[in-house]
């Protein structure tokens, strides 16, 4: 299907690890230095080049660590794809409207991408694991994000996990 600004998107269920894209997003923490999930499986089979470059992001630029919203990129070691964007997603919360911050995840994330010459880009569902957004939620705020990008990637691919989130991120988008 072709968004406003002309990307390719597709919607599919897989394991964000075997995309054979230019750019895959890890759902990472602030930390950069690794943790479950997408992450975890990011590190385990992208091999240690990863982490490494991340640790010099931390004692470089990202001293804090990586904010909330924010993306950066490093090489992605032993994966299919050439870089990791990696994007820390906002923790759910039910007394507080963290939306922007999510959509923040996957505006930046195409905003690295697209600086790196990314041709193409695979997203898993950001915050809809450990940091417990409602998949319904995590969908819709994902598609609004993605069609309103300014700077866009010809190719972007929704990788789903599980047939919850499949049905989700389809209705979406
Ligand atoms: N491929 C595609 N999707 C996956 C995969 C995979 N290999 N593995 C899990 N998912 P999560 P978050 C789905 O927890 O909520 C980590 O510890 C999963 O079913 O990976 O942003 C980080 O270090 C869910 O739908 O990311 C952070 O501390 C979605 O990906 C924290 O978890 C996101 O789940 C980030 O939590």
């Amino acid at each position: 299907m072709a968004s406003p600004n002309h990307s390719r998107i597709s919607v599919v269920r897989g394991d964000i690890t075997e995309q054979s894209v230019d750019a895959i997003v890890n759902a990472a923490n602030t930390s950069l230095l690794g943790g479950g999930g997408v992450d975890g499986a990011i590190h385990r089979k992208g091999g240690k080049s990863i982490l490494e470059e991340c640790r010099r992001l931390r004692a470089g630029h990202y001293g804090k660590g990586l904010p909330v919203g924010n993306a950066v990129a490093t090489t992605a070691g032993r994966l299919p794809a050439r870089w990791v964007v990696h994007t820390v997603g906002p923790v759910h919360s039910a007394t507080e409207d963290r939306s922007a911050l999510l959509a923040s995840c996957y505006g930046e994330s195409l905003r690295v991408a697209h600086e790196l010459g990314a041709e193409s880009i695979a997203f898993p569902a950001i915050s809809a694991g450990t940091y417990g957004w409602p998949i319904e939620d995590a969908a819709r705020i994902a598609a609004w994000a993605v069609h309103s990008a300014q700077l866009r990637v010809p190719e972007i691919r929704m990788v789903l996990f599980d047939d919850t989130a499949l049905r989700a991120f389809k209705a979406a988008f």
